[in-house]
């Protein structure tokens, strides 16, 4: 018996060598993700009733998913055919994109796996440097609107290249409660005090952001950020990623320490329900001209979120 148990052992020893990733990713269990283009779809669009025809029950407490669950081919279909919210529509885009999402953890990480197609669209206008990008933005539960909304809470009209942003200056993402004022046009640059915004900040207030930049035949490489008055890169990212390109399909595996120990990232653990959301760029395209999805959520061992991460 134990040299049969030895046998497998080791066949398992070399099965793990030979595999890119920290964890044996064929153990979790994979959920399917669709991400849409969300053209100029701001906070501030998602609130006001005569734009938005979920206005009035998305303030009343109904969430995205709600109401549109199962909507998302044909929302970003119509939104990336320049038909409604977008004024600026890239020719030949697709409207949305499928990502398998999976997710574990072992005594010291948290891992995350996104797999997806590439687009196969031959770029001739590259926009951006990287080829494509993967970004998560989660929060813990302190940020009310990362857990109504997901990425929204941080999508804003004067945004970069959103309806409302200004000619001369670059508003990058942010949190509605870094303002002191907010209009149908966005909070501008009605910042708090600084003081507020650390007080803020210290009581764990603002939203996480991972990203992986992807380039075909190169390494990936990683930024991770905090989000409250903007995006905020840290200095040495907490986030490692590792990423293949096999066939047209990207994998992705994203993970950091459950819990850093640094200021600006969260204590991932067990008990907590984390909201996240997640965007992909791919063809060289910058800024809002990506596919997001709607708000889902992920909890450590158990609970009654979207995902739950597994311990291996
Ligand atoms: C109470 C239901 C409801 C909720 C909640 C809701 N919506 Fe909507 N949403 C609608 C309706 C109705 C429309 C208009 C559809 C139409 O014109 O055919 C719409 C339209 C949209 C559109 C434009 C695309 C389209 O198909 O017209 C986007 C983008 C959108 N919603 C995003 C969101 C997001 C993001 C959230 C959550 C933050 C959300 N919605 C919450 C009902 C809802």
């Amino acid at each position: 018996m134990k040299i049969i148990k030895k046998i497998i052992s080791c066949v398992f020893l070399f099965h793990f060598s030979l595999s890119v990733y920290a964890i044996d990713w064929s153990k979790a269990e994979a959920k399917q993700m669709t991400l849409f283009y969300p053209g100029q779809a701001s906070w501030e669009w998602l609130l006001t009733k005569s734009d938005h025809g979920g206005a009035k029950n998305f303030r009343k407490g109904k969430g995205c998913r709600e109401c549109h669950q199962g909507e998302e081919k044909e929302m970003g279909n119509l939104i990336v055919s320049g038909k409604k919210l977008e004024s600026d529509p890239i020719a030949g885009k697709r409207g949305y994109v499928d990502v398998k999402v999976k997710t574990a953890y072992d005594d010291s990480h948290f891992y995350i796996q996104l797999a997806w197609e590439e687009s196969g669209h031959a770029v001739s206008h590259k926009m951006a440097k990287d080829q494509s990008k993967v970004t998560i933005l989660f929060d813990d539960g302190h940020v009310k609107g990362v857990t109504r909304a997901g990425c929204w809470a941080a999508c804003h009209d004067d945004a970069t290249h959103m309806r409302s942003a200004p000619h001369d200056k670059n508003i990058s993402i942010y949190l509605s409660k870094s303002r002191s004022k907010l209009t149908r046009k966005g909070g501008g640059e009605n910042y708090k005090s600084a003081a507020e915004l650390d007080k803020l900040l210290a009581g764990g207030y603002f939203a996480e952001y991972w990203q992986a930049k992807l380039n075909k035949g190169q390494t990936v490489k990683t930024v991770d950020a905090y989000i409250l008055d903007k995006r905020h890169e840290n200095k040495s990212p907490q986030v490692t990623a590792v990423a293949e390109l096999k066939n047209g399909l990207w994998t992705v595996e994203l993970s950091r320490k459950l819990s850093p120990n640094i200021p600006h990232y969260k204590d991932i653990v067990a008990g907590k329900v984390y909201s996240f959301g997640i965007a992909i760029h791919d063809e060289y395209t910058p800024g809002r001209h990506h596919h997001v999805s709607f708000l889902h959520t992920f909890s450590l061992d158990q609970g009654k979120t979207d995902f739950i991460a597994v311990k291996q």
